[in-house]
């Protein structure tokens, strides 16, 4: 047994001097030294020694295993320092060539739409609040007139989490709370901006969506100062030449309520497929805030008034950029969103 492990021990030494690459260490390595290793497999038959004899043999194993492990670091050191060593040498480096770009990201078309609609309302001097995306019934429906039966809930049908909570259905809910901490004092100025959810989907609607809502309250607001807004807004927004029309329309909110077009931006107003050949496209709703409104979140409707509106972020975006399917915005596709 002592013969045979010197007589490894000598053959594995030379292998491991005359190995000429790293990757021919490791086989060494694995050769002697592995699971299944000429050493290992010396190791495992010592039970078959007899008793006196065990102690010097697996003395003299160890070391022999000892020192082959040590031999085959130092080899490989060695190897890999000329490897790098003749690369160095050899190899040369055009520091004059431009490096690789790593993969930049870029801001999804939506958040710089939403931040362009900010800066727009922020430039009007128009604050910035966020509401809560799960909401209560009284702040999503009750308090904005729509009472438990009311036929206008069945247009906007959510996920109710019980009866007085849901998932809310547009931004206006933000009235009302921001009204209950503002109330009786004026002047209010906000935009509202968050996600939104209803019972919706096709081509240009989504269960999920984005609105901006918009409100104001003071002593002497008119209709007037709603068209101001709004004019400014879509101008920014669209261009100077874009034009502007009110159709009327009811929300339990607002009283009077319209909805608010855009001359069609694809056909100038003409007439095309986008705008159904109408050359309008509709962007949002508003109004004058209902009275009721006002008072239950703590105006006195005969002193103050207000307007609001309220827009769809994924349609003011499909318009600017002539997206016509509202999916694209959801699907993670890069050979969409890398064009923004
Ligand atoms: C409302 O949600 C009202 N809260 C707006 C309002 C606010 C009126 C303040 C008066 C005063 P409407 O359901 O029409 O209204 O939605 C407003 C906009 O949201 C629409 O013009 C449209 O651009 C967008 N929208 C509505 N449903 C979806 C949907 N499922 N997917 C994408 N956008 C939608």
């Amino acid at each position: 047994m002592r013969e045979k492990l010197l007589q490894i021990a000598e053959e594995a030494e030379k292998a491991v001097e005359g190995a000429e690459t790293v990757e021919a260490v490791e086989e060494l390595r694995i050769k002697y030294l592995g699971k299944k290793g000429i050493l290992t497999q010396v190791l495992r038959g010592m039970g078959a020694l007899p008793p006196a004899e065990r102690p010097l043999v697996g003395k003299l194993a160890n070391e022999i295993k000892l020192r082959l492990e040590n031999e085959l670091v130092v080899r490989a050191t060695k190897l890999k320092e000329r490897e790098k060593a003749q690369k160095l040498a050899t190899e040369r480096i055009d520091v004059t060539l431009p490096g690789t770009c790593p993969f930049l990201g870029s801001l999804h078309p939506l958040t710089t739409v939403r931040a362009e609609i900010e800066d727009i309302f922020l430039g009007l001097g128009f604050q910035i609040v966020e509401g809560p995306e799960i909401e209560l019934d009284y702040y999503n429906f009750e308090a904005l007139n729509f009472p438990k039966d009311h036929p206008a809930r069945d247009m906007q049908d959510t996920f109710f989490i019980s009866d007085e909570v849901l998932l809310r259905t547009h931004t206006s809910p933000v009235q009302v709370r921001t009204f209950e901490k503002t109330a009786p004092n004026v002047p209010v100025k906000i935009i509202a901006p968050g996600k939104v959810y209803r019972e919706d989907d096709d081509a240009t609607h989504s269960p999920m969506f984005n609105q901006v809502e918009g409100f104001a309250v003071d002593t002497h607001i008119a209709f007037g100062d709603l068209k101001g807004v709004l004019d400014s807004f879509v101008r920014q927004m669209y261009g100077d030449q874009t034009r502007m029309r009110f159709r009327p329309s009811f929300f339990p909110f607002t009283e009077p309520s319209a909805e608010v077009d855009i001359s069609c931006v694809i056909c100038g107003g003409r007439g095309c497929r986008v705008c159904s050949h109408t050359g309008w496209l509709e962007i949002l709703g508003a109004g004058m805030i209902h009275p009721r409104v006002l008072e239950v979140s703590g105006y006195d409707s005969e002193k103050f008034s207000g307007f609001a509106f309220g827009m769809g972020i994924e349609r003011i975006a499909m318009l600017k950029y002539g997206v016509d399917n509202i999916r694209l915005f959801f699907d993670n596709d890069l050979r969409f969103l890398n064009q923004f």
